[in-house]
């Protein structure tokens, strides 16, 4: 099966850098398509061409946030949503280029900020419906994992520092879903009236239930993924002519 991996992308200056992280953690991986979505009005050529030389199997899209949403910036106290366009735009893409039944795979949203070990592909890999499994470095936590009953096996709740009765208090880096329920959940997407820290559990609801879930890593002992931030660097001068 394919491993569909979803990574919304903004223009910054650590952009190239993130993406040069992130695909070349995708070479290490067989069966991947690398679906990128950038935020922006227009396909840059720095993405563009980032994507074209990784030589992996690439799809680049593009969606905007709405202006709306991008405005709260300004306000620290309002946190926005990232990525809802973007995702949006590549279940678009899944949904009207893959047919069920004959494109076989799994989708992941792999932010371009995150420490990715190519450990967690093959996880990944074993997805039946829906997997889960540790993050490392998020909400206040050295690790948040869902809790795993020893004697059944099946997810019983979340050690989370945000909200940990979510009905899925997992990150965005923390599940993976079965192509052909995307497929078939056409009306599963992102959206803004969501509530803050909510779109992973309000979207897995779409498609699960906890006791349906799949404990991967070691059921759920191993940290394969960390929500790793980057610094924002302090640029005082430019060298024109050098793309960083
Ligand atoms: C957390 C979660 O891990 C994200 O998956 C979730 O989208 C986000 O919160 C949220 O607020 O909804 P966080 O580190 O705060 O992550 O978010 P970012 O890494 O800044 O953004 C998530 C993704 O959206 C990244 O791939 C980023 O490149 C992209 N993004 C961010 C945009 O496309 N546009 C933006 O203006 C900001
Ligand atoms: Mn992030």
């Amino acid at each position: 099966p394919t491993i569909y991996c979803i990574t919304p992308t903004y223009s910054r200056y650590v952009q190239k850098a993130e993406l040069t992280r992130i695909s070349q953690t995708l070479k290490l991986v067989p069966n991947v398509h690398w679906i990128v979505i950038e935020d922006a009005m227009e396909k840059t050529d720095l993405v563009r061409n980032l994507i074209s030389e990784s030589k992996l199997i690439t799809t680049h899209l593009v969606a905007q946030t709405a202006p709306f949403e991008k405005l709260k910036d300004s306000n620290p106290r309002i946190k926005r949503h990232r990525g809802v366009e973007q995702r949006n735009a590549a279940l678009k893409w899944l949904r009207e280029n893959l047919v069920l039944g004959r494109d076989k795979g799994v989708v992941y949203f792999m932010d371009d900020d995150n420490t990715y070990s190519i450990k967690l592909f093959d996880e990944i890999a074993k997805v039946r419906k829906v997997g889960v499994w540790p993050v490392g470095l998020v909400g206040g936590l050295n690790a948040e994992a869902p809790i795993v009953d020893a004697k059944t096996g099946k997810v019983t709740g979340y050690k989370s520092g945000w909200l940990p009765n979510r009905p899925f208090a997992i990150d965005m880096a923390g599940f993976a879903i079965n192509l052909d329920l995307v497929l078939e959940k056409v009306e599963a997407t992102f959206s803004y009236e969501m509530a803050k820290g909510m779109q992973e559990s309000e979207f897995l609801s779409f498609f699960t239930t906890k006791d349906q879930l799949e404990p991967l890593a070691d059921r759920c002992t191993k940290v394969y993924v960390w929500h790793t931030r980057t610094e924002k660097p302090k640029i005082t001068g430019n060298i024109t002519g050098l793309e960083v």
